[in-house]
């Protein structure tokens, strides 16, 4: 399948849904398992993949970097990130330097500021980030799980542009959207990309199952469809599981009438503003 793309008025363009890979990568014996796992999505269509250099100690980065081996580098699009410990400039491209190692390739598609890190200056992370744009080791700079001031301060950092945020966002995690972010990142031009949006999402309720018969889709293929029928939002989950991923394919080829966007927007019971992984700052 052609998974879709959404564009930017600055011109960066990206796929609606890509492959998680946290978790994988971290047992030794799972390795072969989770390297078919990607495998199998790069077969079906999958372009995105999602990883960090925290993941698995870079054990997810490796088991990205077997399985794109034979296939068409500039057919994927190849996100990783560099954690928040690892933000003063020389830091910063010896962790860019090793991601690279891991997955095999000579660059990345969009390189993500994992964390915010109050004791790193961001002038000086994003010299490095700069740096690396330059030396083409890195297509696109983004940022993750900043706030709306901490993106603002990015941006006025750097001097290529900040194309994305990556965020808790689903059904139930309103984060991103009560903290000004959502608004911000449509504003602003820069992609949404909703981390976890399935898990610890209670999708057994009778406002999501009244969808799924609506649009013949499964809750799971709402969820989905959810996120990236709002503008300047993409998403992408892990999944290891060949049926799941055939399932959220199928999210993908379809769109929600506005007023049912709302109404899970307004309606959804048991919303929750905080995150339990990350509570962004004020
Ligand atoms: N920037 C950040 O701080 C941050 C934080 C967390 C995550 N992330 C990224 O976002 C990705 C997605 O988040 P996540 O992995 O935490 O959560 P998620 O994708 O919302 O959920 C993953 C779980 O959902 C299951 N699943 C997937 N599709 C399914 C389906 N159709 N039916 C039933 N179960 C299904 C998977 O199990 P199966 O394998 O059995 O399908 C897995 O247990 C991560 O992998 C990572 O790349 C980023």
């Amino acid at each position: 399948m052609n998974i879709p793309t959404k564009k930017l008025l600055s011109g960066f363009e990206m796929p609606v849904y890509g492959l998680g890979t946290w978790q994988m990568g971290e047992d030794e014996s799972q390795k072969d398992a989770d390297v078919s796992a990607v495998k199998d999505a790069i077969e079906l269509g999958i372009t995105h993949i999602d990883t960090a250099e925290v993941y698995g100690d870079g054990g997810a980065e490796k088991v990205v970097g077997d399985a794109i081996k034979g296939y068409d580098r500039k057919k994927l699009f190849i996100v990783s990130k560099v954690y928040g410990n690892h933000l003063h400039y020389n830091d910063l491209l010896n962790s860019l330097n090793k991601s690279l190692d891991r997955l095999g390739t000579d660059y990345l598609d969009l390189f993500l500021l994992h964390r915010f890190n109050p004791e790193v200056e961001l002038s000086e992370t994003m010299r490095a980030m700069e740096d690396a744009f330059e030396q083409k080791l890195i297509k696109n700079i983004g940022i993750s799980n900043y706030n709306v001031d901490e993106t603002q301060s990015a941006r006025k950092n750097c001097k290529y542009p900040v194309v994305a945020n990556q965020l808790h966002y689903n059904l139930k995690i309103r984060e991103a959207q009560e903290k000004g972010l959502l608004d911000y990142c449509q504003k602003e031009d820069l992609m949404l990309i909703a981390w976890r949006p399935l898990k610890h999402v209670d999708l057994d309720l009778p406002i999501v199952a009244n969808m799924a018969k609506k649009y013949n889709k499964t809750p799971v293929q709402i969820a989905l469809n959810w996120l990236i029928s709002q503008k300047n939002v993409v998403t992408l989950s892990k999944t290891a599981n060949v049926i799941h991923l055939k399932e959220n394919l199928g999210a993908l080829d379809f769109t929600m009438e506005q007023e049912d966007i709302k109404s899970l927007l307004n309606d959804f019971p048991d919303q929750e503003e905080v995150s339990d992984t990350v509570a962004l700052r004020n």
